[in-house]
């Protein structure tokens, strides 16, 4: 069995592809293209946001590839500006016809607070938060999401929720690489069934040319993406790494080793810029 074929399950049931392919950064003349490489590849969980402007283009692709819906999980995102329901239900309604999909398989809420204020605690945005919440539960209720989610969210964001609201999120999607692995959200989630999906696997590229990674990479014959995305898999995280370059996509498929204890703590050790 390859990863390609394994699944982790949501809280509500919901199976989701191991691996994802990420689209953050990929314009969307590209994003058609790339995501049909990945389809082709194998891959079967792709990965927008409202954010990254490029649903057009993810959608495209989805249906160049000619999958079934039903056989591709699609994720998307409500920007992390949005902070009222009005804004949250008109950007999941915009996002799906970007995608020209009736659902997507996951929706986030993509950050707690707007990105320029995502380093200031000032404000936590948790009444705002609830109100986007209720959008997001509205749109699981209606059929529009299979599974609904939180990204960028630290402990007490999610609290909040779950605190005020009738669901819980399934999903918390945040950077998640070697030499950066937020042990403390990562561990909370997992010990409260939230499943952690794992963006920039690769550092966004920056881990490509560490040479305490590449030295176990030798080991087993792996590239340094290939090490990290089995990191993250080890990590029981849902890695999403992203490319444009088919050699790439479908290299970062090819995981199927298992990295030794010894080396996982070798790589737990490495701090990195980043981290
Ligand atoms: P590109 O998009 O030009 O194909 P992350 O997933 O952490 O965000 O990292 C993405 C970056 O890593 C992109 O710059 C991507 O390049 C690059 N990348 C992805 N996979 C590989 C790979 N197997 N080998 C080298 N670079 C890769």
């Amino acid at each position: 069995m390859t990863v390609l074929s394994e699944h982790y399950t949501l809280s509500n049931g919901v199976t989701i592809p191991k691996l994802g392919f990420g689209t953050w950064q990929t314009p969307d003349r590209v994003a058609p293209s790339a995501v049909e490489m990945a389809l082709r590849a194998g891959y079967t969980h792709i990965d927008t946001a409202s954010a990254y402007e490029n649903e057009r283009g993810v959608g495209k692709g989805l249906r160049a590839s000619g999958k079934p819906r039903d056989e591709v999980f699609v994720t998307t995102k409500v920007r992390a500006e949005y902070k009222s329901y009005a804004q949250a239900k008109a950007s999941i309604e915009r996002s799906l016809a970007d995608l020209q999909e009736s659902y997507a398989d996951l929706i986030l809420i993509h950050a707690p607070r707007p990105w320029r204020e995502m380093s200031s605690h000032r404000n936590p945005y948790h009444t705002e938060n609830i109100a986007v919440w209720q959008a997001l539960q509205e749109a699981y209720a209606a059929g529009q999401a299979r599974a609904i989610g939180v990204s960028n969210f630290a402990v007490d964001d999610i609290t909040n929720l779950t605190e005020h609201c009738d669901i819980a999120p399934m999903v918390n999607q945040i950077c998640f690489h070697v030499g950066y692995t937020q042990p403390e959200i990562t561990a909370y989630c997992q010990a409260n069934g939230i499943l952690v999906q794992a963006y920039s696997p690769l550092g966004t590229g920056s881990l490509l040319t560490n040479a305490q990674i590449g030295a176990v990479a030798e080991k087993y014959g792996a590239s340094v993406a290939q090490v990290c995305i089995r990191y993250a898999l080890q990590k029981g995280t849902n890695p999403l790494p992203k490319s444009t370059h088919e050699e790439y996509i479908i290299a970062n498929t090819e995981v199927d080793f298992v990295l030794s204890p010894d080396d996982m703590l070798t790589l737990d050790g490495i701090r990195t810029r980043a981290g």
